[in-house]
């Protein structure tokens, strides 16, 4: 009889509980005990879990958010925390760890690994900028939520004869809002991995405005910079991986359009409602077949892998492999912005 230990770490993203319920219902299989451990890695740190059953994992598959919570706790930071995660898992007699999560959770379980703990990886994040998978669980929950919203300010902006700016997430690639610009036909697609002049976006609204279309849509990535400027951040502070909180490049590229071009021009920032509430059914899906494979692996003692979708299969990858670089939008994607959008 084994028993796995699991934790959520980072952004909570739709579909952490579908892969939740979908590793203790395989493991059950097997009658494996499972422990969950609280708030990502600080449960491990602080050997904070509970024993998930068969009853705890009942009903949570609609559910966004995770039953185990999460944080942004990097447990590699302070060799005294790497050293109490080893204690948790000798302590608890863990044959494996599953760690679902991003770019960071994955990096320090790849970290980890590396220190002869057996873990495995599950690719998590809204913003699905992870490596070596198709897909990332959320993606496709965030994309929709993003879409349905450029469609509702589509119709605000036409009867107002506004430009209208969505910011939308996207810390280092452009993903959802590509897409979801795509999806909703905004006018001008904004993402990080390109930088483009305040002039050259105006230059484009005032020429749709000139062909008669008096609104605009303007889909930006929170981590886009206007070329020239410094990248707009919401606070100088920095978490526990590095990371700055970013937000109000929105704001910033609402009032130059307005100031420039003489267009009245609003900003919304859809911001967290993108990673809350119900997953789509594709997510569901996806993080059910992450979890069922997650345990396989488990029994096959096969460590240091994450799961992935490679095309419609199932595969596991090695850890490394995800977590050395971002995924960011290869550009013959965004090369469609120039044919689609305006
Ligand atoms: O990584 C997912 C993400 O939603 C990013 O798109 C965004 O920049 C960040 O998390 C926001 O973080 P927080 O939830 O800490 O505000």
């Amino acid at each position: 009889m084994k028993r796995i230990g699991m934790l959520t770490g980072g952004g909570d993203c739709p579909g952490l509980n579908a892969v939740l319920r979908a590793i203790v219902r395989t493991a059950k299989l097997e009658h494996w005990a499972c422990l969950g451990f609280k708030r990502g890695w600080k449960g491990m740190i602080q050997n904070d879990f509970e024993e998930l059953t068969l009853a705890s994992v009942s009903g949570i598959l609609p559910r966004g958010g995770t039953i185990l919570e999460t944080s942004r706790t990097n447990p590699c930071k302070k060799e005294e925390d790497m050293q109490k995660v080893r204690e948790t898992i000798k302590k608890n007699k863990l044959d494996a760890l599953i760690a679902i999560g991003g770019e960071d959770t994955l990096g320090a379980a790849n970290k980890l690994f590396k220190e002869g703990l057996p873990i495995i990886g599950v690719p998590k994040t809204i913003d699905n900028d992870l490596n070596a998978t198709d897909y990332t669980f959320g993606y496709d929950t965030a994309l929709n939520i993003a879409t349905e919203c450029i469609d509702r300010l589509h119709t605000t902006a036409e009867s107002h004869e506004r430009v209208m700016v969505v910011e939308i997430m996207g810390r280092h690639a452009g993903w959802i809002a590509l897409e979801s610009g795509i999806a909703g036909g905004a006018d001008v697609i904004l993402i990080p991995e390109v930088a483009v002049t305040a002039d050259e976006i105006c230059d484009h609204i005032v020429a749709r405005h000139k062909r008669g279309k008096h609104f605009s849509i303007v889909a930006v990535a929170e981590g886009f910079s206007i070329k020239g400027e410094d990248l707009v951040t919401a606070t100088k502070e920095l978490d526990a991986f590095g990371h700055v909180l970013l937000g109000g490049v929105g704001d910033r590229l609402a009032k130059l359009i307005e100031k420039k071009t003489g267009y009245e021009t609003r900003c919304t920032v859809l911001g967290h409602i993108q990673r809350g509430g119900s997953p789509t059914a594709f997510d569901r899906v996806l993080g059910t077949r992450f979890g069922v494979k997650a345990v396989e692996l488990v029994k096959l003692n096969k460590f240091g892998y994450m799961v992935a979708l490679k095309g419609r299969d199932i595969v596991e990858v090695p850890l490394a492999d995800a977590v050395g670089a971002l995924k960011t939008v290869p550009m013959d994607m965004y090369e469609l912005t120039k044919i689609f959008a305006g």
